[in-house]
């Protein structure tokens, strides 16, 4: 595949899916660096609405501090009008945390087309014990939203961001009841899409419960094998 790809033949339309905490955000950007996409977080998306006080982040804001899914018409609408400012280079582009439900992914199929289709779909699979760990020990910083965590990844600088300095802080929905009900809304909702890629042959399984470095390495020698 990599030969492929880094001739332009093909495209890498890259989809991370992953519990809440599993690494989809710390991975997303590894990758992305790596193969040169673009990419974004559909969870990142929704805050920087927040902060601007929009009206969509105004809506999600409800749906998020409580742990719940936001509703699929509004997901889709933003995240499609991302890949619609951001798809132009044909070498392809990573989601992380989108598509979370069959209707997300059969919206995001339709909207590539059969020519450009959607895979590898890159599914961290991770121990709850360890996902608990990590959300409650993680610290983000609100400007640039880069995730840290107090034992496995801190900053170089207690509570302060290593890229912009500002300080950094705990995430509204990383409380007890909120990550019950995202755990729960994964199950439900987003479980489901493994099965569903696997069954299009696009699904790389990775074994998250190890160390950032290695579950990079994992991914890159699992998307080089990708065919
Ligand atoms: P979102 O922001 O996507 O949250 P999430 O899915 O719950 O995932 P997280 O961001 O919490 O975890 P992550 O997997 O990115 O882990 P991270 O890399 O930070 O979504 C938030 C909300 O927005 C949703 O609840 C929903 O309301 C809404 N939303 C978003 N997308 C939606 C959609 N498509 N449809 C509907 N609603 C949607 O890592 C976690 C911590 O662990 C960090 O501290 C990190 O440093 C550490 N860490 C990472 N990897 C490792 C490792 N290998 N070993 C040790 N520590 C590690
Ligand atoms: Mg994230």
């Amino acid at each position: 595949m990599k030969d492929l790809f880094d001739k332009g033949v093909i495209s890498l339309n890259i989809i991370l899916i992953g519990p809440p905490g599993a690494g989809k955000g710390t991975q997303a950007s590894l990758i992305a660096n790596k193969y040169n996409l673009p990419f974004v977080s559909s969870g990142d998306l929704f805050r920087e609405h927040r902060k601007l006080g929009t009206k969509l982040g105004l809506l999600a804001e409800k749906y998020m501090n409580q742990g719940e899914l936001v509703p699929d018409h509004v997901t889709i609408d933003m995240v499609m009008n991302w890949l619609d400012q951001n798809k132009g280079g044909s070498s392809g582009f990573l989601l992380d945390g989108f598509p979370r439900t069959v209707q997300q992914a059969t919206s995001l199929e339709k909207a590539l087309g059969n020519a450009n289709p959607v895979g590898p779909a890159v599914y961290i699979n991770v121990d709850k014990d360890e996902l608990l760990r990590r959300l409650t020990g993680r610290r983000v910083c609100m400007r640039c939203q880069i995730s840290f965590h107090i034992h496995s990844n801190p900053p170089l600088i207690q509570d302060q961001c290593d890229k912009c300095s500002k300080p950094l802080a705990q995430r509204e929905d990383d409380n007890f009841d909120a990550v019950e009900a995202r755990l729960d809304a994964y199950r439900r909702n987003t479980e489901p899409l493994v099965a569903y890629y696997d069954h299009q042959n696009v699904l790389i399984e990775i074994d998250g419960n190890e160390t950032i470095r290695q579950v990079s390495k994992d991914i890159v020698e699992s998307l080089d094998c990708f065919n």
